[in-house]
């Protein structure tokens, strides 16, 4: 082994993949992952791991016990490490200034607080988790004004992964961002971390630049998908007034080369911890810089999700004849996307919400969230019989109203909808909030479909 020991302050969506790739990849690197959440340290430790992601768990069992550890004792961790991946949260603040927009960086600061209480000798601090940008100054400033025997260089290096494909994601990322001072000892700090990534990701994919630059480009490049996503659901609108196809008119404009053909998928709207997050702390930075007018270009992006998923649910209320009290709808999906157990910002927390204020029964199935999670999601401590978890596709859809499609497992475009129609009342409505299904064919099944920006 060598003698380059990294830890990760951290294990979650983010440190726990992307530290299990790095042992994967360099099995002569001391990888120790550390959270104080002991429950998620015990499941990353065993074959039931935290986080669902395809292809993860052989990742994990290549290097776990070998040169990649999970521990709790984060301090231990620290002292030992050479290079320290910051991968902790970093919610929107809700409460005190900036509440509802602003990045809260409370585990920043604990984080950076940490390190300077325990490190000795030289360590490289990478900021992994996202934050506003010019966080490594005040990171620098609480490792340098608290730390006795620790000298530290702070590097940005933002994670790109999406949930899902996080796996291929990183074993063949787009680019790899690594932004430092720049100086000598900034710059060999960032060869440092750019000779660890550079084991397996080309070197011209990994992109070296200064810290407020990298720090920036990550909460920009979000932005900007998220942007893409808004827009087409925008269209979704005007498809469903006029006749057009969404999916058609993204096919079209998605062939031009300067547009490009990815996040165009129209939806019931996006979810996840992160788009809405990362485009209001870029709003409240614009602010704070004094640009409301690029602020409000940006936060247009969230309204529009909003309405979106908002939208979604009234057309629910609207088609089942302006009610739906006591009628029973069934949920198909509730994760953000597919191939996650993440239900973070996912669009179902709010048209199940708004469901159960119309006071409908709503039946929820999906593959991979837990009843708990769903419950907490939707209800937080409340108690409501009106909504119920169950464990496949067909028992959600019994004696329903109504199937709305919310995630787009691959599951639910096998599914018997004949069988299913057969167990709904009639008329039987289905509203495709992904755009997955056989709609004509569900159409001349009896069903009457609502699909996102089409005339069915
Ligand atoms: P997460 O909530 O899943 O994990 C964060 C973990 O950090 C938690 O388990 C928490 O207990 C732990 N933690 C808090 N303080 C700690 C400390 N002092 N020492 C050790 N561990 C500590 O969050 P996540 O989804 O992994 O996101 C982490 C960061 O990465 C965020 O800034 C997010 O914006 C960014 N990011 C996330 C994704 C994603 O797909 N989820 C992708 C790119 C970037
Ligand atoms: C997103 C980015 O894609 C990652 O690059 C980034 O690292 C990550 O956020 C982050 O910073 O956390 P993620 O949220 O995991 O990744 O997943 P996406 O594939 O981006 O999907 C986000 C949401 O948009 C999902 O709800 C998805 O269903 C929705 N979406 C995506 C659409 O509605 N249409 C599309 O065309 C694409």
């Amino acid at each position: 082994m060598s003698k380059l020991s990294i830890c990760c302050l951290g294990a979650g969506y983010v440190g726990g993949p992307t530290m299990a790739m790095i042992a994967a990849k360099c099995p002569d690197i001391k990888v120790t992952v550390t959270d104080p959440n002991e429950a998620r340290i015990v499941a990353w430790n065993t074959d039931q791991l935290p986080v669902y992601e395809p292809g993860l768990d052989k990742v994990v069992a290549s290097a776990r016990g070998k040169n990649l550890f999970f521990s709790t004792d984060v301090k231990g961790a620290i002292k030992a490490a050479d290079i320290i991946f910051v991968c902790v949260g970093t919610p929107t603040k809700t409460q005190g200034v900036g509440a509802g927009r602003a990045a809260d960086l409370k585990y920043i600061e604990a984080a950076a607080r940490m390190i300077a209480e325990v490190a000795e000798g030289p360590k490289i601090i990478v900021e992994k988790s996202t934050i506003p940008v010019r966080t490594a100054s005040s990171m620098l400033t609480i490792l340098r004004s608290n730390s006795k025997n620790g000298t530290f260089q702070v590097l940005s290096n933002p994670e790109f992964l999406a949930e899902g494909t996080a796996v291929a994601d990183l074993e063949n990322p787009d680019r790899v961002l690594i932004g430092g001072e720049q100086t000598p000892e900034g710059l060999a700090a960032m060869e440092k971390v750019v000779s660890i990534y550079a084991r397996w990701v080309p070197r011209e994919k990994i992109l070296t630049t200064n810290l407020w630059s990298s720090e920036l480009s990550k909460l920009v490049a979000n932005a900007f998908l998220a942007q893409r996503i808004s827009s087409i659901n925008a269209i979704s609108g005007l498809c469903e007034a006029t006749g057009a196809d969404v999916d058609e008119v993204a096919r079209a404009i998605g062939s031009d080369s300067r547009i490009g053909a990815k996040f165009l998928k129209a939806s019931v709207g996006f979810g996840g911890s992160c788009f809405q997050k990362d485009i209001l702390d870029l709003v409240y930075l614009c602010e704070h810089f004094g640009l409301p007018e690029v602020a409000a270009y940006w936060e247009s992006v969230v309204k529009m999700n909003d309405w979106q998923k908002s939208r979604f649910s009234a057309r629910i209320v609207n088609d089942l004849f302006s009610t739906v009290s006591g009628k029973h709808i069934a949920i198909l999906g509730f994760a953000f996307k597919k191939d996650t157990n993440d239900t973070r910002e996912t669009a179902a927390i709010s048209v199940c919400h708004n469901l159960l204020k119309e006071g409908a029964k709503v039946v929820v199935y999906d593959p991979r969230v837990p009843e708990a999670q769903i419950r907490s999601d939707v209800l937080g401590s409340e108690k409501n019989p009106n909504l119920v978890v169950v464990k496949s596709a067909l028992e959600a859809c019994q004696g329903a109203h109504a199937v709305a499609v919310l995630t787009e497992w691959d599951e639910f475009k096998g599914l018997d909808f004949k069988k299913i129609h057969e167990a709904m009342y009639k008329p039987a409505f289905l509203f495709d909030g992904r755009n997955i299904l056989p709609h004509a064919k569900l159409k001349e099944m009896g069903f009457r479909v609502f699909a996102i920006g089409k005339t069915v």
